[in-house]
């Protein structure tokens, strides 16, 4: 009988779970049309398989301790796509949401969205609405979608509440600081930012949280998104692990 030899993994998940994890990760799904291509596959088959991933992946941060998740799933830029795909895009979160309530419900995980929710079809923000209820109690793990997000975008609609507050008087302007702004964000209750992963290779930020990654650490990888499972997880932590994070400061100790 044959016997697939067992790939032997190339990180010691013991040891990396040992050290300390990043609270919040973020990642750019990048890859899903590739993905699919070359499969001989549509484009929208490969966001179906990276939808699916976006499953796995969150209950194996939430397994292992990671405190927030953050993922792209459709930016301000997006709909500058063939209307069809924007059509499956639109379609395919109320299924994720469905399909993966009661999982959100088994792992405590609360789920957040992020961009301008107000302009999406009426039939996912009510589904938004729903899941974003049933799952607000949740402690262990946060995973946020950002859907229709742009983070320039984000830090204009900051800036514009700002600067309502000064002109309310209910803010000076010499008390607007670094964390008043974060306040504003729509990242407010999440954790700061320490690790940004991007798939597929790209090397670019495509206007994603761009305040928060101010000290995030920054990850790049050629796997498409559809095919980064826990390997590649492991392997992203690892690196994070061996960076040495100084904010700014001297560490000697490394
Ligand atoms: C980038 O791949 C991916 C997107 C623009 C959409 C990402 C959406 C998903 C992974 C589905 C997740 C959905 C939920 C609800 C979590 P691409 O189409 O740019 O791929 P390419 O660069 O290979 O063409």
């Amino acid at each position: 009988m044959f016997f697939k030899k067992k790939r032997k993994l190339k990180v010691n998940q013991e040891q990396i779970l040992k050290a300390p994890l990043p609270q919040h990760i973020a990642i750019i799904l990048d890859g899903n049309g590739r993905w699919a291509k070359k499969r001989g596959l549509p484009r929208t088959a490969g966001h179906q398989e990276g939808a699916m991933n976006v499953r796995e992946i969150t209950k194996l941060c939430a397994t292992i301790g990671i405190k927030a998740l953050t993922v792209y799933a459709f930016s301000t830029e997006n709909w500058k796509r063939p209307e069809e795909e924007i059509k499956f895009l639109m379609k395919l979160p109320i299924k994720f949401f469905d399909d993966f309530a009661p999982e959100l419900v088994e792992h405590e995980i609360r789920l957040k969205v992020i961009g301008n929710v107000e302009q999406l079809p009426k039939d996912l923000q009510q589904k938004v609405q729903e899941i974003t209820e049933l799952t607000k109690d949740n402690k262990k793990m946060t995973l946020t979608i950002a859907l229709n997000y742009g983070s320039q975008d984000e830090i204009k609609q900051a800036i514009q509440k700002i600067a309502l507050e000064v002109q309310n008087g209910e803010l000076a302007v010499d008390e607007i600081d670094e964390s008043v702004i974060e306040q504003h964000l729509m990242t407010c209750d999440l954790p700061p930012l320490d690790l940004m992963i991007r798939t597929s290779g790209e090397l670019r930020i495509s206007n994603y949280l761009l305040w928060q990654l101010a000290y995030a650490e920054l990850y790049f990888t050629s796997v498409a998104w559809p095919d980064f499972k826990e390997e590649q997880l492991y392997e992203a932590l690892a690196d994070y692990q061996a960076r040495n994070r100084r904010f700014g400061a001297l560490n000697e100790s490394k």
